[in-house]
């Protein structure tokens, strides 16, 4: 029998985070303020790090046809390839702001959200760490979207036809 596994950290609050974490969280967190939900009125904040020190934003944007909304982690991260396309992506905090106020534990990336940052990696060459929290209470961090997101499809599949 194969077996998966990873492992993550579960810290108990923001403090324990490194400062350049810790700032990239504070920016997500803060980011809920601008996201454009209002049919979920579930508002996704989110950070990039880039390895120039360099920090982006993103938000969930959503629309009246609600597919064509997006997420907060894909509104960030193509913000920052957009504007620093040479540049790795070292980090990316999530942050949520709940219509519930329930804003103490984290949510996880979406599905979609995983294939994206699963190839941001591969485009990267390097894991990109996942930071995610709610507006208060505990912090996980997760190594890679990979691990979220076991036997990912993958441009290399692609090659193989
Ligand atoms: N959302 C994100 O922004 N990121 C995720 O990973 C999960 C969901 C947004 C999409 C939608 O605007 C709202 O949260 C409710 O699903």
């Amino acid at each position: 029998m194969a077996v998966f596994t990873f492992e993550y950290q579960k810290l108990k609050s923001d403090k324990e985070l490194t400062p350049s974490f810790h700032h990239i969280l504070t920016e997500a967190r803060i980011a809920t303020e601008n996201a454009y939900a209002p049919y979920s009125n579930f508002r996704v904040g989110s950070a990039v790090l880039l390895a120039n020190g360099e920090i982006v934003i993103g938000v969930n944007i959503e629309n009246a046809s609600y597919p064509v909304g997006i997420c907060a982690e894909r509104s960030a991260l193509s913000s920052a390839i957009s504007q620093y396309p040479d540049e790795k992506i070292v980090a990316i905090a999530i942050s949520i702001l709940a219509p519930s106020g329930e804003n103490n534990t984290p949510a996880f990336p979406c599905g979609m959200c995983r294939q994206f940052i699963s190839e941001c990696e591969d485009r990267n060459e390097e894991k990109i760490t996942l930071i995610l929290a709610g507006q208060t209470g505990e912090v996980w961090l997760i190594n890679s979207s990979k691990d979220l997101l076991p036997f990912s499809f993958g441009g290399s599949d692609l090659k193989q036809s």
